[in-house]
């Protein structure tokens, strides 16, 4: 293991983990790790996606979880990963246009899913685990994937997460100081299928709705034969 500095934070990386979330959750909880510790992994044997499902994490893509520890209310956790498809967001845009950002929190390249992101936290750690796209994409998933190198964009790992951190700091602090708007109104500015007929999936049931706004909380709201609704936890897909 090496570690290295970038602005507040140290990054700790490994060739080979289980998942960098778990490892960040365990460094924080023996006190080996605090807020603004980063761990970085080459590969993850265990890598976790949202709702239980994997994070196939071949050697080649981004894997990292960043340690966040603060009081921040427990009802204003997810509004992280906000920050944190934003700033994945910004942190790419000078390589391509064509990055949109899918409710909750995936980013999208070319309409494909090129990042995920996973927070896990107890009552005052938050981990956000970031798993990106460079080199290689998997085929058997939900939702159709790419990887940077397919769409024939380049930067490295290093940069990448580099880029990451700088827009994170900026973007976290301005939420932590102003709020959720800033960050909506950001997020409002490249929304996938804003407006559009979608299908959301909840475990087995599937229905149609107008996708119509993300609300000062971070929900979805959408038009349901005419009613509004707000979601919380759904998957989306294109109809
Ligand atoms: C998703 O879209 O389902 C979320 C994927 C999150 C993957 C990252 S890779 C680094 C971190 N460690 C994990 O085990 N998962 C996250």
């Amino acid at each position: 293991m090496k570690s290295w500095s970038y602005q507040r934070f140290t990054i700790y990386e490994f060739s080979e983990l289980e998942s960098t979330n778990n490892k960040a959750m365990d460094l924080v909880l023996s006190r080996q790790l605090f807020d603004g510790d980063v761990v970085l992994a080459n590969k993850q044997t265990g890598g976790k996606g949202r709702d239980g499902r994997q994070w196939i994490s071949p050697e080649g893509n981004l894997y990292f979880s960043l340690i966040l520890t603060s009081s921040t209310a427990v009802e204003k956790i997810p509004q992280i990963s906000f920050i944190a498809a934003i700033s994945l967001r910004d942190s790419l845009e000078k390589l391509s246009s064509k990055i949109e950002l899918k409710w909750p929190n995936d980013v999208l390249l070319n309409g494909k899913k090129l990042a995920g992101i996973l927070l896990e936290n107890d009552s005052r750690n938050v981990i956000l685990g970031v798993g990106v796209n460079v080199d290689s994409f998997p085929t058997d998933v939900i939702f159709p994937a790419t990887s940077l190198k397919e769409q024939n964009l380049e930067i490295s790992r290093e940069e990448l997460l580099k880029n990451f951190l700088n827009k994170f700091e900026i973007n976290y602090q301005n939420w932590q100081n102003f709020g959720f708007s800033g960050i909506r109104n950001s997020w409002l500015r490249t929304p996938y299928n804003l407006g559009k007929v979608i299908e959301i999936r909840d475990g087995n049931i599937r229905q149609r709705v107008i996708f119509k706004d993300l609300d000062e909380e971070g929900n979805m709201v959408v038009d349901k034969d005419g009613e509004m609704k707000k979601l919380t936890m759904v998957d989306v897909f294109p109809v």
